[in-house]
C-alpha cells in the first residue's frame, strides 16, 4: 500500500502530511519558521530556511507515519503564493531574503504603474490590480536594489521563483526550474488567458525574460528528488498555489462552488469553470489549476490579515499565550462591547485595495478588557470575509448556497457561527480542516494514477459541521454598518 506525501509551505510555518487512499492523514509534521520586518510594512524570510525546514518535515511526517520514503507514490506542493526568490543558478544560493506576499515596500512602484494608465492593461491580462501584494514589482525591486543584480539576470546567471519553483530547484537537485500556472497567475507577468508569460507586461515591468521559470500545469510528473535527498528517488507530481489548492481539496470542482481558508489571510475563491470571469467588484480573476489540456478559473477576494491578527494579539500584545485561547477568551464576554478591531496591518486587499491603510482598533471605553478585544479580533476576520462573499455574489449576479470553510481558524466555533450570521449563509466546515493539503496530495495523486479521477476525490468530502445563521438579520446589519464606519477610519492611514 502506498501513500501521498503533501508539502504545505505556508506564510508561518512549513508542514507535511501522508495521506491514503480515503484521503485520511496518517502522519503530519510542522514547523515555524523565521519572519523578518526590516522596516513598517517590509516583509522577509530566509529562503534557506524555508527550504530547510519543509525538507525537516517531509522526512518527520513520513516517519510518523511510520512509513518510509519508499512508500509514497508521490509528492504534491502548496505554497503560499506571490513571495518571491531571487537565486543564482550556478549556486543555487538566494541573493537576498525572499519577500513575503505581505510586503508593501513596491507600493509606489504600483502607483506609479497606475498613474501611466496602466492599470486596465494589468488587469486585463493577469486578472489582478496592480498592488504591492504580487511578485512582478517584488521582483523589479530586487534586480533594482541588488548590486550587480539587473547585469546578472540579463546574463542568464540568476533565476526567479515563486515558493513553489524554490522547492522543485531544490527538490530536484537544480534540475528543474518550473512554476505552475495557478502560482504563474500571481506575478502580474503571466497572460491567464493566453497561459503564457507577457512580454508587453514584463516590459513595463522592466523584468528579463530569462529569469522566468518554465511554466507547468498542476498535476503532472515534473521529475524525481534528487539521488540522496531522501532514501530513495520519489516523483514530484502536483503544484498549486496553496488558496487553489484548498479549493481542490474541499472538492468545489463545479462553476459556483466557494470556499475559505482562514489562514495567515483570508482567501475566498469560488469556481468558474473554464470561464475567466473578470470580476466588475474588485475581485481577482485567477487560475485554478490546470489538469491536461483544461484550464480552470476562479474568482478570488483575498484579505491579508486573518490568523495573523491572533498571532498578533499572542506575540504582539501578549493577551494569549497561545492561538487556541482567543476562543475562550472572546467567548468570555457576549460581544466586543463596541470595540472593532480592523486588522489592515499590511494595508487591505480585496475589495477594498488600500495598500495605505493600516490596523485600527475603534470604539474602545473605559469598561473594554482584553476579551473584548479578542472578540473585535475574531468579529474583524469574520467581517472581511462578509466583504468579499457580497463582492463575490454581485459579480456571479447570484447568491451563495453554502461557504465551505478550512485552515487553523476554521476550527474556532465562535467565529464560524458568527461568520455564518454575518453572511447569511450556511458555513459548512468538512471533517479534514487540512483541505490545502489534500488538494495538493489530490493533484499529485490523479497524475499518477493513485486516485482515479476528480469524481472520486470527491468522496473524500465528509462534513464535519454546518453553521446556520441565527442572529436576527437587522442585528447583522447593524454590525455591519458600525463595521463599515470602522473600515473608514483605517483607510489610507500610512500616507505615501
Ligand atoms: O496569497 C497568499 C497566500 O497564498 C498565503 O496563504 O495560507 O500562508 O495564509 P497562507
Amino acid at each position: 500500500m502506498k501513500f501521498i506525501l503533501a508539502l504545505d509551505q505556508g506564510t508561518t510555518s512549513s508542514r507535511a502530511m501522508v495521506f491514503d487512499r480515503a484521503g485520511t492523514i496518517r502522519g503530519m509534521a510542522q514547523r515555524e519558521f523565521r519572519q523578518f520586518f526590516p522596516q513598517p510594512g517590509w516583509v522577509e524570510q530566509d529562503g534557506n530556511e524555508i527550504w530547510a525546514s519543509q525538507v525537516g518535515v517531509a522526512m518527520e511526517a513520513v516517519t510518523r507515519a511510520g512509513l518510509t520514503m519508499a512508500d509514497i507514490a508521490a509528492i504534491g506542493i502548496t505554497n503560499q503564493r506571490e513571495t518571491t526568490l531571487l537565486w543564482d543558478r550556478q549556486t543555487g544560493k538566494p541573493l537576498h531574503n525572499a519577500i513575503v506576499w505581505q510586503d508593501r515596500r513596491t507600493a509606489a512602484a504600483c502607483d506609479r504603474l497606475k498613474e501611466a494608465g496602466r492599470e486596465p492593461l494589468f488587469r486585463e491580462r493577469t486578472g489582478l490590480v496592480l498592488d504591492a501584494y504580487f511578485s512582478g514589482t517584488k521582483l523589479a525591486w530586487l534586480l533594482d536594489n541588488i548590486p550587480g543584480a539587473r547585469e546578472r539576470a540579463e546574463a542568464g546567471e540568476l533565476a526567479f521563483g515563486t515558493v513553489d519553483s524554490w522547492l522543485v530547484w531544490n527538490l530536484t537537485g537544480g534540475r528543474r526550474h518550473l512554476t505552475d500556472v495557478s502560482n504563474a497567475s500571481r506575478t502580474l507577468m503571466f497572460d491567464i488567458h493566453r497561459g503564457c508569460w507577457d512580454g508587453e507586461l514584463l516590459e513595463l515591468l522592466g523584468i528579463p525574460a530569462n529569469l522566468l521559470p518554465e511554466v507547468v500545469g498542476s498535476s503532472e510528473v515534473y521529475g524525481e528528488t534528487t539521488p540522496g535527498l531522501f532514501a530513495v528517488p520519489v516523483p514530484i507530481a502536483g503544484i498549486a498555489g496553496d488558496q487553489q489548492a484548498a479549493l481542490f481539496g474541499q472538492a468545489c470542482t463545479r462553476p459556483g462552488m466557494a470556499k475559505n481558508t482562514y489562514g495567515t489571510g483570508c482567501f475566498m475563491l469560488m469556481q468558474t469553470g473554464a470561464t475567466a470571469v473578470p470580476s466588475r467588484n474588485n475581485l481577482l480573476t485567477t487560475v485554478a489549476w490546470r489538469i491536461g489540456d483544461r484550464t480552470d478559473y476562479a474568482l478570488e477576494g483575498s484579505v491579508f490579515i486573518a490568523g495573523a491578527a491572533v498571532q498578533w494579539l499572542r506575540d504582539g500584545l501578549g493577551i494569549i499565550r497561545s492561538a487556541a485561547e482567543v476562543e475562550p477568551l472572546a467567548a468570555s464576554v457576549p460581544d466586543s462591547g463596541g470595540v472593532y478591531l480592523v486588522p489592515a496591518f499590511a494595508g487591505l486587499g480585496a475589495p477594498h485595495w488600500d495598500q495605505y491603510a493600516r490596523g485600527t482598533m475603534v470604539g474602545i471605553t473605559r469598561g473594554t478588557t482584553a476579551a473584548h478585544i479578542a472578540r473585535a479580533t475574531l468579529e474583524g476576520i469574520a467581517f472581511q470575509v462578509a466583504d468579499l462573499l457580497q463582492a463575490m455574489e454581485d459579480d456571479a449576479g447570484l447568491p451563495l448556497a453554502e461557504l465551505r470553510v478550512d485552515g487553523g481558524a476554521a476550527g474556532n466555533d465562535l467565529l464560524m457561527q458568527f461568520q455564518a450570521d454575518l453572511l447569511r449563509v450556511p458555513v459548512t466546515r468538512p471533517t479534514v480542516h487540512e483541505t490545502t493539503a489534500l488538494g495538493a496530495a489530490c493533484l499529485a495523486g490523479l497524475a499518477v494514477g493513485y486516485w482515479k479521477d476528480q469524481a472520486e476525490i470527491a468522496t473524500h468530502w465528509q462534513l464535519d459541521r454546518t453553521f446556520a445563521p441565527t442572529l436576527p438579520a437587522e442585528r447583522a446589519a447593524e454590525l455591519r454598518a458600525g463595521w463599515s464606519r470602522a473600515l473608514e477610519r483605517a483607510k489610507g492611514w500610512a500616507v505615501p
